[in-house]
């Protein structure tokens, strides 16, 4: 999907889309250098492909499922990459499926735009983001934001951590790239 289309789409839904363009090419290598490894990887938010692109390329060989709301972007992602499955939905519904088939060592991509989601769905997919990833010391998050602080808060009692690991200049706008993961991960 070319750069137009997508800001008619941001401009009709913008609380569900998060931007007016696309990620740029150094903040999808960004996301992809800091997925780092894994055994599998879940895109959320996957988009025009941008980031499903340097993933792809970093990680050819990885299982991957690449989830998206909009129908018209996750038809236009189909069949795009060999070993990426495709799956139209709500980030939170699909995490929750996937997440007894997974193994331990998934990492999760997202893009998704998680200040601006309506209420119930912003709360709905931050806990299934922070159960999914509490679930194994090997998994994490890589999320960006265009905010200079982390991309949601944690309660206090919470066993995972924020870490912010590189600001992308580059980008519109620039956006910092943050890692979640359980606090004694690394
Ligand atoms: C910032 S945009 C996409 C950025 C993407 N990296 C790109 O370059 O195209 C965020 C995407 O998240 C999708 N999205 C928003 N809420 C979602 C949800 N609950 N589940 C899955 N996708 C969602 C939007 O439709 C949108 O395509």
């Amino acid at each position: 999907m070319k750069s137009a289309a997508f800001l008619m789409l941001a401009l009709g839904r913008p609380a569900h889309i998060g931007a007016l363009a696309p990620s740029s090419r150094r903040l999808a290598d960004a996301m992809a250098h800091e997925a780092g490894r894994a055994r599998c990887m879940i895109e959320l938010g996957a988009g025009t492909g941008a980031i499903t692109a340097a993933l792809r390329e970093r990680h050819p060989h990885l299982p991957m499922l690449a989830v998206e709301l909009q129908p018209a972007l996750a038809d236009a992602l189909q069949g795009r990459w060999d070993g990426v499955e495709v799956r139209c939905g709500a980030a939170h519904h699909i995490l929750r499926h996937e997440a007894p088939r997974l193994p331990g060592e998934t990492v999760v991509v997202s893009s998704l735009p998680l200040r601006s989601l309506p209420a119930p769905l912003r709360t709905s997919t931050i806990d299934a983001l922070c159960s999914f990833v509490g679930a194994h010391p090997a998994r994490r998050l890589v999320q960006y934001t265009y905010q200079p602080r982390a991309p949601f808060s944690l309660p206090g009692s919470s066993p995972l951590r924020w870490q912010r690991r590189q600001r992308v200049w580059r980008n519109l706008p620039p956006a910092d790239v943050w890692v979640l993961e359980r606090a004694t991960a690394s």
